[in-house]
């Protein structure tokens, strides 16, 4: 009978992990998501200049603090819940984080004020940010990437 609850208890903190497979992944973000919204590329601004402003935009990321070149642990977190709402979990293509800052041509938004800042889908940081969108996981181990 003991047996039988042991089991059951340890079933029921098994279960919810599984179907949890398609989250997004913070360290995922963390590491390599959010350095794209603060580098800048040729002939644009960088997200962060835009999109960390008071304004009504969906996507309005932390303000940095004065000197800063990153996140803190906790505006970290708060990225990461405002990005996972402009994505789709398990769509490597789907959600206006993807398809916002995409040129038209490659199946982007017609129009972004912030520009074409992703010219194709072959673009490496598209890749991530898509990657991300689909739930792929940091690899424990390989925390430093
Ligand atoms: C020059 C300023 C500017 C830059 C740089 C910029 N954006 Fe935007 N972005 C805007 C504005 C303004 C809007 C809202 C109006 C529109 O759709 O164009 C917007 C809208 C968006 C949206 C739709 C959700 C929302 O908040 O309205 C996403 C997603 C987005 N941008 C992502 C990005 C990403 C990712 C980058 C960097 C790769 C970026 N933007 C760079 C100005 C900018």
């Amino acid at each position: 009978m003991t047996m039988r609850i042991v089991f059951l208890a340890v079933f029921c903190l098994l279960v919810p992990t599984g179907a949890r497979a398609q989250a997004l992944d913070y360290e995922f973000f963390k590491k390599s998501v959010q350095p794209i919204f603060l580098e800048k590329r040729p002939g644009h601004a960088r997200c962060v200049a835009c999109h960390s402003g008071p304004g009504n935009n969906a996507f309005r990321l932390e303000k940095l603090a004065p000197g800063a070149r990153s996140w803190n642990e906790e505006q970290s977190r708060r990225n990461f819940e405002t990005a996972s709402r402009l994505v789709v979990p398990g769509d490597p293509q789907a959600g206006l984080l993807l398809t916002h800052p995409l040129a038209p041509e490659a199946g982007g938004s017609a129009y972004h004020s912030g520009g074409r800042q992703f010219a194709s889908r072959n673009d490496p940081e598209w890749k991530i940010l898509s990657r991300w969108a689909s739930g792929e996981a940091q690899p424990s181990g390989s925390k430093n990437r």
